[in-house]
């Protein structure tokens, strides 16, 4: 390779002057001389040169070897020995600072010329190498993330059909139950309007004089006694007030799994986030209800532009890692606030924490505590994906082991890149 720079380190002057000579016949520049290593790794920091042939025994505290080790350390230049130290014990230490080259002085010019245009090559050839593992690693990196992303839009995209089919069964027989509930409190409001005059009735009669008619009008009244008939009718409205509360909530369930099943299909808009929220917790609501006392803390937020079904995502994957967290009864706190520039969107929890070993791999995809079928290791990551690069968000954590852990998500008001959002 014509046009190559070496830097030649070597004490003993006349040779390297012979060598200096020579390097320029075979068209390489010998771009610097050095006598001892220290000097050697300071022309290599400024110089960069493509290659340096370094003797072995050179005066000052650093010999060859040290040396070597050092520039193709720091530098990444390859090196080859001349020598005329042939020992086995050189040899070996020689071995470790992993050579392109070890030639025995003295030397043909030729052996030298192939040498150099070997180490040259081979170092040229290494670092293609190097830079296709970097390329592979990246692909792999992104084949990671797209799997990644597929598997919890996969998940995602069955729990809204199921949710949608759930949905929709439900939807039909709530609306009789609540019609004919409103229905059966009318009706029992008749019966009891009749049951009250007949009442009137019995106490205007047993007024009159008539002995046969009292007996009668006796039976009646026990009857009513007997049959707790005050008390029926004072419960059966509580009854019904209180199935038509249940039709209302199945109804409200229902009214939140449709919009979440719908939500999957929406694109970004102004968004009320504490509504969102609030039905993120209705679904994961049986997963926390066991677990944690849950304290909402919502302030009042302006209408937000962001993408509603992915925040939600992202909040019911929170929500669920509190749950989880916490072994036995705890505390989840969701919490948010309209900060500047920025709303904020907090989740903490009682729960296990999370060590500082793990602390800087939650957001990894695949990374997961969890046994094998419980967590996939998608639910942060997928969170971090979507606050940074869809809304240029943040989201920090804050934990310690035994304590608890928050997650605070920040999205800003005015999101940045076209169209405001990233799709
Ligand atoms: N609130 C939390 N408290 C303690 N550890 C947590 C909390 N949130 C997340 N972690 C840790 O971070 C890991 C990764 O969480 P992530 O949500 O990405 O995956 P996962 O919950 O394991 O699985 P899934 O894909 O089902 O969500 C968890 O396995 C857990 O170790
Ligand atoms: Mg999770």
């Amino acid at each position: 390779m014509e046009g190559a720079r070496i830097l030649i380190v070597e004490d003993t002057k006349v040779f390297a002057a012979y060598l200096k000579k020579n390097l320029e016949k075979l068209g390489y520049i010998a771009t610097a001389m050095a006598t001892t290593g220290e000097e050697a790794i300071e022309k290599a920091a400024q110089l960069h040169p493509d290659l340096a042939l370094m003797d072995i025994s050179l005066a000052g505290g650093l010999d060859g070897i040290e040396t070597a080790k050092q520039i193709r350390a720091r530098f990444d230049i390859p090196v080859i020995y001349l020598t005329s130290s042939t020992d086995m014990e050189t040899l070996e230490r020689a071995k470790i600072s992993e050579p392109f080259g070890y030639i025995i002085k003295p030397f043909d010019i030729k052996v030298l010329h192939t040498n150099i245009e070997m180490a040259l090559y081979k170092h040229q050839m290494d670092r293609q190498v190097r830079k296709s593992e970097v390329g592979l690693r990246e692909t792999l990196d992104q084949l990671k993330s797209t799997q990644s992303q597929l598997l919890q839009q996969e998940k995602l995209a069955s729990i809204g059909q199921l949710a949608a089919g759930v949905a929709h069964e439900i939807n039909n027989p709530m609306g009789y139950i609540g019609s004919n509930l409103g229905t059966l409190q009318k009706y029992i409001g008749k019966i009891q309007q009749h049951d009250q005059i007949g009442l009137d009735i019995m106490s205007k009669l047993k007024k009159l004089d008539y002995p046969e008619v009292q007996g009668l009008t006796q039976e009646i009244e026990n009857s009513h006694k007997q049959l707790k008939l005050d008390f029926i009718f004072e419960d059966v409205g509580a009854l019904i007030e209180e199935s038509l509360e249940g039709a209302d909530r199945v109804r409200k369930i229902v009214a939140d799994l449709k919009s979440f099943s719908h939500q999957a299909e929406e694109g970004s808009k102004e968004t009320d986030l504490n509504k969102g929220i609030q039905s993120t917790i209705n679904i994961v609501w049986n997963e926390l209800k066991y677990k944690a006392n849950l304290t909402k803390e919502f302030g009042e937020l302006p209408p937000v532009l962001c993408y509603p079904q992915k925040i939600n995502q992202v909040v019911m994957n929170l929500l669920v890692n509190a749950a989880h967290a916490i072994e036995n009864q705890g505390e989840i706190r969701i919490k948010t606030a309209s900060e500047n520039s920025h709303v904020l969107i907090e989740v903490s929890d009682t729960g296990c924490g999370i060590s500082e070993e793990n602390l800087s791999h939650i957001f990894e995809p695949f990374f997961t505590t969890k046994g094998v079928g419980k967590g996939t290791g998608l639910g942060l990551s997928m969170a971090y994906d979507i606050i940074h690069n869809k809304h240029g968000g943040e989201i920090k954590v804050d934990s310690r082991v035994g304590e608890g852990t928050t997650f605070r998500v920040y999205l800003p008001l005015t999101p940045k890149g076209e169209n405001g959002l990233h799709g």
